[in-house]
């Protein structure tokens, strides 16, 4: 078959594609690119040509001609059946050691299911996370790429000098086989889905606590831009907040609607979570939250006619108040990344994929949302101790914890005393107070499940699993 010079190739042109294909270019990689209508490719081509060197195709099989061997194809179309007719196409063009790369923003069951079968033709099936939206795909994404390490050896550095760098360490590595970089894209989604809960509770205590205004938050939020919690979505809440809506001259944030969306990442990375038995309450929390705020009927039902109930506010010392919650935010983010990496770890060993805690964090630093300063800390945690298991039992980070254990605490009281929903902080607390219980009552739902199932229970002063003939009892 023909065998072209572009080193790499990208079909699917949308705002994704086509900032990759650019990104690629500026790079000095010569970019076989390819859109289903030619126009989108034309359109790239006038209007960045002189970024690097395309060489666009009009058909697919012109395409594959025109890319060097193993060819390296990027797949950057909708996720769900625009991919898997994509893939089709490409299939049987493609010959053994070429390498598939689906950049989008796929499932990973079905990355694992793609892998097995382009195995079956000798390809290499790379499903990847991209993180980082239009401006990371263009100027520098984090990317995580699952698939062989035979692909990655060729790939790799591709994607590497592509992606974001962090004190010159790229926001890419290989991260296991088949489904290992989509799910772990998936669970970096479902972080981020916490870490914006967390937020947005913080920004709704301080609302409500000093009766502050929006941009009065922006400037709190700004402030603590500058220590712990710096991070690419503390330094957007500020902007956010200090913005003004051009039609009204009101704070933007209070014109905007409360009812939140969801495209459904966070939705799979709890689904998968309940799968294993990993408790990401934090992740769960903010999913739900946003169910919570879209679940229009039940809150116009509620509204004004559940009783509150609830002290009024009163906060002498502003000033300690705003730092209680800096504290209790910097508690609870930690405790929902904690939650992340075990849920990785599990995945790992139940999908046998040998993930490296150290080298995602190391991944995250830049390039994508959840992007932070904090993610150094979980980086050296993970090298410190590999098998570490559970982030906030690395010494650092509890010495964190502890320094805003009573902050936290004041935080979630005050909240319930108040009236202020915070399922986030709330739960994020309990699951520390869990974690680290000395005893937990769940004794006494063994207990009750022997009682009415014979569902037999174990003892703390002899080995074995136990019965009780209840029947005299009742
Ligand atoms: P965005 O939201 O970033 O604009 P998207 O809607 O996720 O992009 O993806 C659109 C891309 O997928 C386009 O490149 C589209 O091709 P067209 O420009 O021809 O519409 C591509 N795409 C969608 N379905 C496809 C299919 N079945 N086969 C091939 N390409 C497809």
């Amino acid at each position: 078959s023909v065998v072209g010079t572009a080193q790499i190739g990208v079909t699917g042109l949308a705002v994704m594609g086509r900032n990759l294909a650019r990104n690629f270019a500026r790079h000095g990689y010569t970019v076989a690119v390819h859109n289903r209508t030619y126009a989108r490719t034309q359109s790239l081509v006038t209007e960045h040509g002189d970024e690097g060197t395309f060489v666009p195709s009009e058909s697919m099989a012109d395409f594959v001609a025109s890319l060097a061997r193993p060819r390296k194809v990027v797949v950057m179309v909708q996720a769900g059946p625009a991919t898997d007719a994509v893939i089709d196409e490409l299939v049987p063009l493609l010959e053994p050691g070429d390498i598939v790369v689906d950049a989008g923003n796929a499932h990973f069951p079905d990355t694992v299911r793609r892998e097995q079968a382009l195995r079956a033709h000798g390809l290499h099936f790379v499903g990847t996370g991209v993180s980082g939206g239009e401006e990371g795909a263009l100027n520098g994404p984090s990317i995580m790429p699952g698939g062989t390490a035979e692909s990655y050896a060729s790939l790799g550095p591709i994607l590497e000098a592509i992606s974001a760098k962090v004190d010159g360490v790229p926001c890419c590595t290989h991260v296991g086989p088949d489904g290992a970089g989509h799910f772990v894209k998936m669970v970096h989604n479902g972080i981020e889905y916490a870490d914006m809960q967390l937020i947005a509770e913080a920004y709704d205590l301080l609302r409500q606590g000093l009766g502050a205004s929006a941009p009065e938050i922006g400037e709190v939020f700004a402030a603590w831009n500058t220590g712990d919690l710096e991070s690419y979505l503390i330094e957007v809440t500020a902007e956010v907040l200090a913005h003004t809506d051009a039609a009204t001259g009101r704070p933007f944030v209070d014109v905007v609607a409360d009812a939140a969306e969801q495209k459904g990442t966070g939705r799979w990375t709890v689904q998968n979570a309940l799968d294993l038995g990993v408790p990401i309450t934090g992740i769960a929390e903010a999913t739900f939250a946003r169910a919570l705020s879209g679940s229009a009927p039940q809150r116009a039902a509620a509204r004004g006619v559940l009783p509150a109930d609830t002290l009024a506010w009163n906060v002498p010392e502003p000033g300690a108040f705003i730092e209680d919650v800096r504290l209790a935010l910097y508690a609870s983010k930690l405790v929902a990344y904690s939650q992340g990496f075990d849920q990785i770890a599990a995945a790992s060993a139940q999908y046998g994929w040998d993930i490296d805690r150290a080298a995602m964090a190391r991944i995250w630093r830049g390039g994508c949302i959840i992007r932070a300063k904090f993610l150094d800390r979980i980086t050296q945690a993970y090298e410190r101790n590999p098998e570490l298991p559970l982030l906030i039992a690395d010494p650092y980070f509890t010495a964190a914890v502890s320094n805003g254990v009573a902050a936290w605490r004041r935080v979630v009281a005050a909240a319930a005393a108040h009236g202020v929903p915070t399922p986030a902080f709330s739960s994020s607390l309990a699951y520390y107070d869990g974690v680290r219980a000395e005893r937990l009552p769940a004794n006494l739902i063994q207990a009750q499940r022997d009682f009415f199932g014979a569902h037999t229970y174990r003892r703390v002063d002899r080995d074995g699993v136990f019965h009780t003939d209840w029947s005299g009892d009742r």
